[in-house]
Parts: C-alpha cells; structure tokens; sequence
C-alpha cells in the first residue's frame, strides 16, 4: 500500500535549519507559543522598555490629527494586531468623526483576535470587528472595502523593525498591493541612537533589570525542548542583547555559558542530530532594527508610500508616521 508522506513541521524544519548554519540561528516567530506571548506582555510593560508606552502616548496625543489628516471615513486594518491593546485609542477617535468603524485586524493568533474583538465590542460598540487569521507575511492580504471609505493601514509596534531591510520592503510592498493610491499606511519604528537616546538605554530595553526579557529570550529553548524533544539545558545559555551600530539593530543571542552538545531527536523533518556548541559561541535569536529619518523615508519610498508626517516624542525615541499609498 502507498505510504502518504508525512507532512513536515515548519517548527523541526526551522530549528534544524537555523541551528546547523555556521552562526547558529532561530526565527523570532518561534519566541511566540502561550509561554513567550505572555513574556513578551510583561515585556510590554517593562520601565526600561520604552516603546509601548512612547507609542501609546503618541496615540493618545495626536489621535485626532492622525484621524483628521485623513479626511474620513475610514476602515482600519491592521497588520499583527494581537490583542489590539493600542489601537482601541485610535479607534475611538475615528468614532468621534464618523458613525461606524469597521476594523479589520489580521493576526496569526485567533485567541488574541477572539480577545480583540470581545474587549472593543464592549468597549467601542460603534466599532465592527472582522477579524482574519493569516499571517501577513505569506499569505495574501484580504481586506474588505466599504464604499466610500479610505483605508488605513495599521503596522505599529515596531514590528517592522524585527524584519531585515529587505524583508521589511517585502511585507510593505505586500500590503502596498492590497492598497488604493490615497490609502494610508501608519507605521510605528523604533528610532535609532540619537544626541537624545543612547545607547545605553537602548540595549536596557533588551536586557532589563528584572530578568524579562532573558526569560523570553531562554524559552525559545524551552519551546524547542517541549515541541520537538531536544534536551536543552537553560542553565547553559545565557541571554545576551548587544548594539551592532554598522547594521542599525539590536540583536538577541543566546551564548552557550560552556562546551556542550544538544541532541535534537528525529522529526519529520530529518533524522537525529547532536548539535556541537563551544563555550561563547551564540545562537542568534532576534534582530531589531533601530530607524533613522533616512533610513524610514527609503523604506516607505521602495514600498510605494509617500510620508505624509512623522509624530514623534520629546527624547526622539519612537515614531509614527502616517503615509500616503502612491
Ligand atoms: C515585537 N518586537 C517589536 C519586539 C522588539 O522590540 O523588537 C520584540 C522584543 N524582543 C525583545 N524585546 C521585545
């Protein structure tokens, strides 16, 4: 009798990929099972970690302008919009200019978007939540059109910036072709080392007092551990967060604290392995790119936006900035 081919877990083919390259690597997508998506919440909250509270307060300020800049009505879509904490500030400005809003938030997650919709249906009742569970990044955008309504584009967070330069452009131009000119894209970006922020204060936002953020950064480990059997030991890694000025980005490591070998059981995706690790030697978790005025505007240029105006707080650390499809 044929034997089906059993179908390849992307989590074994990932790990194994990434920890078999000469600089030992995982995707920042792993980071998020129930464990690491309730870390990176504490995360979110954080006194070191600035750029919640930065953006939240953007919102809260310039609302209105945003809204009002856009001559509405319009539908809100949003890209990795999670539990949608932040937008409800912006939603609720736009139900001060028209009747009903219709918010489309896209996410991988359907408990975050089931969590979304009940908390901003009690709420924003003047909101209609239509929820779509896909992943920006390869499946298609859908997004429902009302007539006469524009469209604006939610990616805040700094999301973009856990993607390279390339990448980046790959997700905006993805979105971009969903879009009509006139359309809106909000973009939220991390700012780079400025006279206002060091660096210093950058790399506490990755490695926090509190131990939060290398609680996030080891359970990738511990991910691995319960999804795939590997016998990873976290007290032989340690988390580290280091600034790499030449690309722009903080990135995440996690550094083996001593010589040891980790064995990886056979999964779909290939037979047993034992992976080698010297003392020091990283396995690379995390890029998070930091943003300059050029560096933004090109960005939106090579994706098919035209920056309309950036908001931005007092110490220069965080942007918003509204931008025009072209
Ligand atoms: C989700 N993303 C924007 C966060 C960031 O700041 O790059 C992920 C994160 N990694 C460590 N702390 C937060």
């Amino acid at each position: 009798m044929p034997q089906l081919a059993e179908a390849v877990d992307p989590i074994a083919a990932t790990a194994r990929l990434g920890l078999s390259s000469t600089q030992k690597c995982l995707p920042p997508w792993l980071f998020y099972d129930e464990a690491g998506s309730q870390l990176f919440e504490q995360i979110t909250a954080l006194p070191e970690y600035y750029l919640t509270r930065t953006e939240r307060d953007l919102f809260e300020r310039h609302a209105d302008d945003i809204l009002l800049s856009l001559e509405c009505p319009v539908t809100i879509v949003e890209l990795g919009a999670g539990t949608a904490a932040k937008t409800g500030i912006l939603l609720k400005a736009a139900t001060q200019f028209q009747p009903g809003v219709l918010y489309q938030p896209i996410d991988v997650s359907p408990t975050a978007l089931a969590e979304a919709r009940e908390s901003l249906e009690r709420h924003l009742p003047q909101v209609v939540v239509r929820p779509q569970v896909a992943n920006y990044v390869t499946d298609p955008i859908r997004i429902h059109r009302e007539a006469g309504a524009k469209v604006l584009a939610l990616y805040i967070g700094s999301s973009i910036g856990n993607f390279s330069p390339a990448d980046a452009r790959a997700v905006l131009r993805n979105l971009r072709s969903q879009l009509r000119p006139g359309d809106a894209l909000l973009l939220g970006t991390d700012l780079a080392p400025s006279p206002c922020k060091t660096v210093t204060a950058l790399l506490a936002a990755y490695d926090d007092a509190a131990g939060v953020t290398a609680a996030f950064n080891l359970n990738i480990l511990d991910r691995l551990n319960r999804d795939l059997g590997s016998n990873f030991n976290l007290d032989g890694f340690r988390h580290e967060a280091r600034w790499n000025p030449a690309e722009s980005r903080i990135e995440m490591h996690l550094a083996s604290t001593e010589s040891q070998q980790v064995h990886l059981p056979a999964n779909s995706a290939g037979p047993a392995v034992t992976l080698d690790f010297a003392p020091g030697e990283t396995i690379h978790t995390e890029n998070s790119y930091k943003f300059t005025a050029e560096t933004l505007a090109s960005l939106l240029a090579d994706s098919g936006f035209i920056p309309a105006r950036t908001y931005t707080d007092s110490k220069h650390l965080f942007a918003v900035t509204i931008a025009e499809a072209s």
